[in-house]
């Protein structure tokens, strides 16, 4: 890359910041520039190379914010803390791509970016949920290739998602959120499956059965499976929410799908890894009334072969968390982390949801502190005193 590739802002800043893809909306540069930072951002819409990322930090690099199509090996980014970075901060909630284990041994903090991508992404998976079961895209093709010649009984018929039974892997925010949606706006049944239990998640869908039960309607229920199989073989949609590591990696392959209804529904936005790709496409194609959504793939941004030509997989670019109003916030969460690193500032009280990541994304002074550092407590980072709740908070 030649320095054309680069945009410069604030070229007198003090602080030289690294941005490995141009990001949506003006408030992350504001941040930024008031930390005295001049920030290069990388022009290129291809995926950089560990040696292009290390030939971008060169031998004076005081923190890079990287995306999750990035490989920031330890190699990486002991080349980044040699370049004298204070942070590397990812333009995403996932760090799978991040060796955060060696960040920690380097003594580099790296961010990420909680809470303003939960219910975007999970509209994106109940959206392939729909996609898959109601041959969205098949119906959109019809139209394109004029093939439409009439309403017919018979045509394009799909699945009805009522009062059925719905499957969450991983019941972390996105997978709560995306249940909760499903469960609220569709009346199912829900198991889960996650080696914590989600405490919250089930005493809300029990409060939401009781509210169906005063209404006079039958109440939905809710448990935790003992095993991913036993979820599979009982759910009529199967979404996948968890995170990706080397335990998780292939967690859905041909045995599992083997195991799941003939005409189950399966949706993947969390990481494509967690499924089988090959094994997936075989199975689609061995099971027409089988359908798939996915918006993520095993070896981004290729997909397995013969896949694409399957009518029933529904198919989207890792689309979950794109909407103007998060991927912005996205931008303000990842150079606040920045920001406040280079600024010595302590890290936020704990970013479990939106509520917490709220007070940075407005126009008004941030607070001092990073958002989001997820091996703060292993470096043993300060955390900003808690406060007291304000009087919006107790309403
Ligand atoms: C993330 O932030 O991890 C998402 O995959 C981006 O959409």
């Amino acid at each position: 890359m030649t320095e054309r590739d680069w945009k410069v802002v604030n070229r007198g800043g003090s602080h030289r910041v690294v941005v490995t893809k141009e990001l949506p909306g003006a408030r992350w540069l504001q941040l930024l520039t008031a930390a005295d930072c001049r920030v290069e951002v990388s022009r290129s819409t291809e995926i950089l190379s560990e040696a292009e990322l290390r030939a971008a930090f060169g031998d004076h690099c005081d923190a890079a914010i990287g995306q999750l199509t990035e490989r920031w090996s330890a190699e990486t980014l002991g080349a980044l803390r040699a370049a004298g970075a204070a942070i590397y901060s990812q333009y995403a909630v996932g760090y799978d791509n991040v060796d955060v284990a060696a960040a920690t041994r380097l003594g580099l903090p790296v961010g990420n970016t909680p809470g303003v991508l939960t219910e975007t992404t999970a509209q994106l998976a109940v959206a392939l949920t729909f996609a898959a079961a109601r041959r969205i895209a098949e119906g959109d093709r019809v139209m394109r290739a004029g093939e439409y010649h009439g309403w017919l009984p018979g045509m394009l018929l799909g699945a009805l998602i009522y009062r059925a039974t719905l499957g969450v892997v991983g019941a972390g925010r996105v997978g709560a959120a995306y249940a909760r949606m499903m469960v609220e706006g569709h009346k199912m049944d829900l198991v889960y499956y996650d080696v914590r239990l989600n405490a919250e998640l089930e005493a809300y869908i029990a409060d939401y059965a009781a509210f169906l039960v005063a209404h006079g309607e039958q109440p939905v229920t809710c448990r935790r499976a003992a095993t991913l199989r036993e979820l599979l073989g009982a759910c009529d949609v199967v979404s996948i929410h968890a995170t990706l590591t080397e335990e998780t990696r292939h967690l859905i392959g041909a045995l599992e799908l083997a195991a799941m209804k003939e005409e189950a529904v399966i949706v993947n936005a969390s990481r494509g890894p967690l499924v089988d790709e090959a094994a997936l496409a075989r199975h689609c194609r061995a099971h027409p009334r089988f359908r798939a959504g996915l918006d993520v793939y095993e070896n981004e941004p290729a997909m397995a072969p013969g896949l694409a030509e399957l009518d029933n997989v529904v198919l989207v670019p890792h689309l979950g968390s794109a909407t103007t109003w998060t991927r912005e916030g996205m931008a303000t969460l990842a150079a606040a982390n920045v920001a406040a690193i280079l600024r010595g500032w302590p890290m936020w009280r704990a970013a479990p949801g939106l509520e917490d990541v709220l007070p940075f994304l407005g126009d008004e002074e941030p607070p001092h502190a990073a958002p989001s550092i997820v091996n703060a407590d292993d470096l043993g980072l300060p955390r900003i005193a808690a406060q007291a709740p304000t009087k919006e908070d107790q309403q």
